[in-house]
């Protein structure tokens, strides 16, 4: 391959010297080492993100000499997060780790237990809601390069993460694990994530492969959903993964689809994934989540995780895949496929290379991505009057009230649970703000109690306001100039294995926003949780509001800088905060959790802001939504065309004033209505989004690219995606309910 290059230089600069003049021939060999850096670059963006040629080979060759049983001893666990590798040939294993926001803790070799060590603790990251609302690929990508040298500091191959799940539903525990509600954006961020990760040597694993969007029966539910909806929104983070990030895992998920596993899903994992979108790395079944030889064989999964007990041998894809095989019923070239993805994997680990990177962890390198990362995904969602920024000089007392101004957000929900070697809460991260904690009081204002409910198996938050509690509250917040109280979730509430009950504020918050902002107007209200929540009361009572996520080690400082205004707020909502839950459209369509364990997907490609702005539903604060301390104005939009070809790009270009004395970034949103299709098609998609910085009194000219094949919608009925001819709407805004700029366009 790397001859043909060569060749081609020789052969077109001997044309050029016979039959160009010289200055010709200098613009000539201009244009020729332009093409050929690009095609260099292109090169190299692929081998950073693509499985390498040279070990194909080899891999061959080892493949030939294995026995049967040492290729099916690489298939399955031989540890809660470790498969073997070759002893024989000094191969060694896979290591694994959880997840999706921080490399988990030391754990026992055979079970989930803690080893209890001192030396594990690493760096909390924002969760993935968090993250997604930056809506900033290149920190999604440092984010990952953070990840990714934790996971090799701590010895591990594959990082379990990101989880991609589309946000269906605000209740579904894992919420804030996921990223969005929107596909594109989706892809976006999964894509700079998973591209950070594996620049560091370590492997990423998307999950969960797919439509686990509900906790609830997860292990026994199907979903059943069409394959327009599959394709346009639940597939394409996974695929952008695999074609735009070389991934080099996928997790199977631990529920059904249309009445198979996920992971012995020979549609899902040999046809779509394999086949189809031509992913090369493994897929690796959820932790338990395999329940037969021949299925799982068969069905396109390479490893067995997590199935219970220390016996791996007799573990479904262990020696009963072995007696299969002797047996004839599972061809041995399938057993070989998987072999070579593993080997794939570790040979691109470059885990036999001396020279891999191993990796640093808790470097101040490290807290500086956390910290950019968390001060961008801040939204702010109200400032009346303009209360924010507070001003560090002129402010004479707070009182910092809720106990989430406490509370670590680092530990707890399960898998994605992190043992942080420092958590900033935001009260700390107020008091080293100011430097003078005398002007601060503290009031918890609530207690996070549990109760049980008969046939329930979660802990379901008590939402009986503490009168105490409120009344020490409302005391200091008249004693106080200002008030900044932190409400919300936690890692308690938001779980891996549960859903939320509803999505009110917990353990009567309300009463408490209400108590609290009657004692003293001057409150500001921060919302600190992954999922939506229902805001209306602190909508209305409070003169500002913020969303801060479970928002990693730096979430303290990160908050009193936007609060104290050295950080000009820029984050976006991800998804659609509702005024009530049955506005969501699995809600109202009765979709949500399914009966009899099957939960259909009524609602189909109507997700999300897609479902709201279809079908005219106010949300309380729409997708892409988030304000600044400053204010932008667009203008001037352009397209280069006025009618696309298929092949073709929609290049757009506009204007965006900063009109304010602050520098700020906007996340410029462009969203594509299809005017005349014989469809039915949400009423807008969001199709591009760019993030510029904006000095204060400054214009930017913005570029925004589509393909114009990125328009298509998915036809069941031919089975392939159709770009239609007509008229199509350019919507240029600041989130999906403020679009600023319009603009007609067609497709020929
Ligand atoms: C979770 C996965 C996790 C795995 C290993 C499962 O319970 O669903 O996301 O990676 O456990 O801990």
């Amino acid at each position: 391959m790397s001859e043909q290059p060569s060749k081609l230089i020789v052969n077109t600069t001997s044309f050029v010297k016979i039959s160009l003049s010289f200055s010709s021939a200098w613009i000539f060999l201009f244009i020729l080492f332009f093409f050929l850096s690009c095609s260099n670059q292109k090169d190299k963006m692929k081998t950073e993100c693509q499985f390498e040629e040279k070990y194909e080979k080899k891999i061959d060759s080892i493949i030939g000499i294995l026995t049967l049983e040492e290729k099916v001893q690489i298939l399955h666990g031989i540890g809660i997060f470790e498969s073997a590798g070759i002893e024989r040939l000094g191969i060694p294993g896979l290591k694994y780790t959880d997840g999706p926001t921080g490399v988990r803790e030391e754990t026992q070799q055979h079970s989930f237990s803690s080893l209890g060590l001192t030396t594990d603790s690493v760096t909390f990251f924002p969760t993935g809601t968090a993250l997604a609302a930056t809506w900033n690929p290149e920190l999604a990508l440092k984010q990952g390069e953070g990840l990714g040298m934790e996971t090799r500091s701590r010895g591990k191959d594959i990082l379990l993460g990101p989880g991609v799940n589309i946000i269906r539903t605000p209740v579904c525990g894992r919420t804030f694990e996921y990223f969005t509600e929107d596909p594109f954006l989706n892809s976006q961020i999964a894509v700079g994530y998973i591209r950070g990760v594996q620049s560091q040597d370590a492997g990423s694993c998307i999950k969960h492969y797919i439509a686990n969007n509900q906790e609830f029966e997860r292990g026994r539910v199907s979903v059943e959903m069409s394959e327009r909806t599959f394709r346009e929104i639940y597939l394409p983070a996974f695929r952008a993964a695999v074609e735009n990030a070389g991934v080099m895992g996928a997790m199977g998920a631990y529920n059904k689809f249309r009445g198979e596993y996920l992971c012995h899903n020979a549609y899902l994992n040999q046809e779509i994934l394999k086949d189809d979108l031509g992913f090369k790395g493994i897929v690796i079944s959820d932790w338990g989540a395999t329940h037969s030889t021949m299925k799982a064989a068969l069905g396109g999964l390479d490893i067995e995780m997590g199935t219970r007990g220390r016996d791996y041998d007799s573990n479904y894809m262990a020696l009963p895949l072995r007696d299969s095989v002797l047996v004839g019923k599972v061809p041995e070239e399938v057993i070989d496929d998987k072999v070579r993805r593993i080997l794939r994997v570790i040979y691109n680990l470059e885990k036999l290379n001396n020279d891999r990177k191993q990796g640093s962890r808790n470097t101040v390198e490290i807290s500086n991505i956390v910290y950019s990362v968390a001060a961008e995904a801040i939204v702010l969602l109200k400032n009346e009057n303009k209360i924010l920024p507070l001003n560090k000089k002129t402010i004479k007392s707070i009182a910092v009230i809720g106990q989430n101004a406490t509370q670590p957000q680092s530990f707890g929900g399960f898998t994605a649970s992190v043992k942080a070697k420092y958590e900033v809460s935001p009260l700390e991260g107020l008091k080293s703000k100011l430097g003078d904690s005398q002007i601060i009081e503290y009031a918890a204002g609530y207690e996070p109690k549990f109760k049980s409910i008969e046939g329930l198996r979660m802990p379901v938050p008590d939402n009986t306001p503490n009168e105490a509690l409120i009344a020490e509250a409302v005391e200091k917040a008249k004693q106080n100039e200002t008030v900044i109280l932190f409400v919300g979730t936690n890692r308690t509430i938001e779980s891996e294995a549960w859903d939320r009950l509803d999505i009110m504020l917990p353990f009567g918050q309300d009463e408490l926003i209400k108590a609290v902002t009657e004692a003293n107007p001057n409150t500001i209200v921060v919302v600190v949780a992954g999922a939506p929540c229902d805001l209306n009361i602190a909508k209305e009572k409070a003169p500002a509001l913020l969303y801060s996520w479970y928002n990693g080690s730096e979430a303290g400082n990160a908050i009193a800088d936007v609060l104290f205004g050295d950080v000009n707020p820029s984050g976006k909502l991800p998804f659609t905060i509702p005024v009530k839950l049955n506005d969501i459209a699995a809600h109202a369509m009765d979709a949500y959790p399914g009966k009899d364990l099957v939960v259909e997907y009524k609602e189909g490609i109507l997700v999300g802001y897609r479902w709201f702005d279809t079908k005219d539903i106010d949300p309380l604060y729409c997708f892409g939504y988030g304000i600044s301390y400053s204010d932008f104005e667009y203008t001037n939009l352009k397209a280069n065309k006025k009618s696309y070809n298929e092949n073709d790009d929609i290049e757009l270009d506009l204007m965006v004033s900063n009109t304010s004395n602050l520098d700020g970034k906007e996340v410029v949103q462009c969203y594509i209505r299809a005017l005349d299709s014989k469809v039915s098609r949400a009423d807008k998609e969001l199709k591009a989004f760019a993030k510029p910085e904006i000095p204060a009194n400054e214009s930017k000219n913005i570029q925004l690219k589509i393909k114009a094949k990125d328009l298509s919608y998915y036809d069941e009925e031919k089975s392939k995606w159709v770009l239609e001819p007509g008229n199509y709407e350019v919507l240029i805004g600041s989130s999906s309910r403020d679009i600023r700029l319009k603009k007609t366009i067609s497709i020929k």
